[in-house]
């Protein structure tokens, strides 16, 4: 037996200040959607801001359904409009903000498993990194340089 240990960088923005332009540009434009969100059985409202590119920037937000299971993720919203939009256009970056009714959200929200999944395709599908930032509603901001780093050991394509 042998241990393998797997590292990755996180790189931790205390100030949002602190991002370069595009990067603040592209969580305003995702925090503007969340108004987009349709959450009414979470109250937790989540966007994404996707930039190609090309420089477009589309966003998504979760669309939530009375059949829970039925409601998609802000992740899987924007990249599908993405990939009906944009079909062969290489994706740069996604912003992801998280707004709650409930309570402040003080640190920034990783995308879910599944969300993970369907960035991962994307990064394959056209053999590029796609950066991630994240923002919560106070706390700072967190990027990874590709989904890879937060999805070890994940399965796709090249395993079938
Ligand atoms: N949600 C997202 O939109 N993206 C994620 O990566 C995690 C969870 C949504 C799904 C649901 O509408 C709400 O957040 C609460 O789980």
């Amino acid at each position: 037996m042998r241990e393998k240990e797997i590292k990755f960088t996180l790189n931790i923005f205390e100030d949002p200040a602190e991002l370069t332009a595009e990067d603040g540009g592209l969580l305003k434009k995702a925090a503007e959607a969340l108004q987009n969100s349709y959450s009414p059985y979470s109250g937790f409202k989540v966007a994404a801001a996707v930039l190609l590119e090309n420089g477009e920037i589309v966003t998504g937000t979760n669309q939530e359904n009375a059949s829970f299971p039925v409601g998609i993720c802000a992740e899987g919203t924007a990249l599908s409009a993405v990939s009906a939009m944009y079909p062969n256009t290489v994706i740069k970056c996604i912003a992801i903000t998280v707004k709650s009714e409930s309570r402040l959200v003080d640190h920034p929200v990783a995308p879910c498993g599944v969300c993970r999944q369907r960035i991962l395709e994307y990064e394959n599908r056209f053999k590029s990194p796609i950066r991630l930032i994240m923002m919560g509603e106070s706390g700072g901001v967190y990027s990874v340089n590709s989904v890879k780093d937060i999805l070890p050991l994940h399965f796709s394509k090249y395993d079938l």
